[in-house]
């Protein structure tokens, strides 16, 4: 069995894998430009898309996004500067600058560009109010309730140090300060379905009554989850936007002004465009386990260590032969890192598990799905291993969206002092 799936039929074909492989060696990320542009398209009801590119932030796919007139969200001074580099221009609120707290060097930035902040704390008010009266802000607004794939990207309630508790007390700074409200945010976490929809769509309607405030947009934040799993479903959009919708018409008409609805995912835009491809290096037998090692590992991919998160595997066999006698074989894959820790396949809850593949052997490839959002860019330079390339599949050809990291230049951080 080799790399198969609806979404990416006739592109990412095995010929052309192997082409890749050969042309860039392994690990590599590959992604696949229609399907993020099919997903664009999903969300063409909404007023406003804002990309959330924390879940891949490498400038093309920015640039591709500026491209179907897609904001972008930042949430650091570098995501910033990338989205100035993949030329969104600071005005219209093209860029969002969305975070807790507000460090000097971007402050400076936001001033100087006059990109709108979306504040998660009294504190980030206060600062911008003292340095820069009347610049545009958004409150984002801790509803007192989350969701999440997971706890750790659960962003509401208590728990979570996400957005603001006490909106009313936010819009007396805002006052104070002669700061410029123009809109309202909640994002509840990420990895949402439907499930809480009405009850967010409600909150966001008591908190733009209470206020009471001319604005003149609401986000819906972003969070939408992707089918990871053969048995999850598609997340169902047309209804999101309706009620969504509802909700922004209902406050227009309280408010009396006219508001633009906003939605800012990631995951659901890129997750689903992007595999990872490695090298099976190693088949041992421990005991009773049969381990794969392969030469990608938690440092290029962490949402299998840190969520539990199921990715679908599939195998790219080297020769005929191999796939010819393949039964499938349980197994525990794993890459090279030395940690323990270091494995693909987690039951909830952290425990290793174990997955079913056609029995491979050192030299064949092992394809992980769906890992363009949350992939590359959580990835990391543990064990002193450089970053790997990124692909980009658009317009019938491939193209390196981002170099291998040469160990030089990694180390050059410490050899340059
Ligand atoms: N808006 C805000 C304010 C956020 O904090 C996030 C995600 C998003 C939008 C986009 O969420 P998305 O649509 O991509 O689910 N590393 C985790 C996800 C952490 C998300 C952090 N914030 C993962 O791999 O699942």
């Amino acid at each position: 069995m080799y790399y198969k799936s609806n979404l990416h039929k006739k592109i990412l074909t095995k010929n052309k894998i192997l082409y890749l492989i050969k042309k860039y060696k392994t690990p590599i990320w590959i992604y696949n430009a229609d399907i993020i542009i099919k997903q664009i398209k999903k969300l063409k009801k909404f007023d406003i898309v804002r990309f959330a590119q924390k879940s891949c932030s490498n400038i093309h796919i920015l640039k591709l996004m500026k491209k179907y007139n897609i904001k972008v969200d930042a949430v650091s001074l570098g995501e910033i500067k990338r989205a100035l580099i993949a030329g969104f221009k600071p005005k219209n609120n093209n860029i969002v600058f969305t975070s807790d707290i507000l460090e000097d060097e971007v402050l400076e930035k936001v001033i100087k560009y006059n990109i709108p902040v979306n504040a998660g704390s009294i504190d980030m008010l206060k600062k911008i109010g003292k340095t820069s009266p009347k610049h545009p802000v958004w409150i984002r607004i801790n509803p007192k309730f989350g969701d999440g794939h997971h706890i750790k990207t659960n962003t509401g309630g208590e728990n979570s140090k996400h957005g603001i508790w006490n909106p009313k007390q936010a819009l007396s700074i805002i006052k104070k300060y002669h700061l410029n409200l123009i809109g309202l945010h909640i994002h509840i976490g990420s990895g949402v379905n439907e499930k809480n929809l009405y009850k967010v769509c409600n909150a966001m309607k008591k908190y733009s009554i209470q206020l009471n405030e001319k604005i003149q947009f609401i986000s819906a934040g972003g969070g939408l989850n992707i089918p990871y799993k053969p048995e999850d479903k598609e997340i169902n959009i047309d209804n999101y936007f309706e009620k969504w919708n509802e909700t922004k018409k209902i406050i227009s008409s309280i408010l009396n002004c006219p508001i633009e609805l906003e939605i800012e995912p990631g995951r659901f835009l890129v997750g689903q465009s992007g595999i990872l491809v490695a090298q099976v290096y190693s088949v041992k037998k421990m005991g009773k386990n049969t381990f794969v090692i392969l030469n990608a590992g938690f440092n290029d991919l962490m949402r299998p260590i840190l969520y539990s998160s199921y990715h679908k595997i599939s195998v790219l066999h080297i020769n005929k032969k191999n796939k010819k006698n393949s039964p499938t074989i349980k197994c525990i894959i794993a890459g090279p890192l030395c940690e323990s820790g270091d494995i693909f396949t987690f039951k909830k809850k952290g425990l290793i598990f174990y997955r079913n593949i056609p029995k491979v052997y050192p030299g064949d490839y092992i394809i992980i799905h769906d890992t363009g959002a949350y992939g590359a860019s959580m990835s990391s330079n543990y064990n002193s291993r450089p970053l790997i390339p990124e692909i980009l599949y658009k317009k019938n050809k491939f193209k390196l969206i981002r170099r291998r990291q040469k160990i030089k230049e990694m180390l050059n951080l410490e050899t340059s002092i």
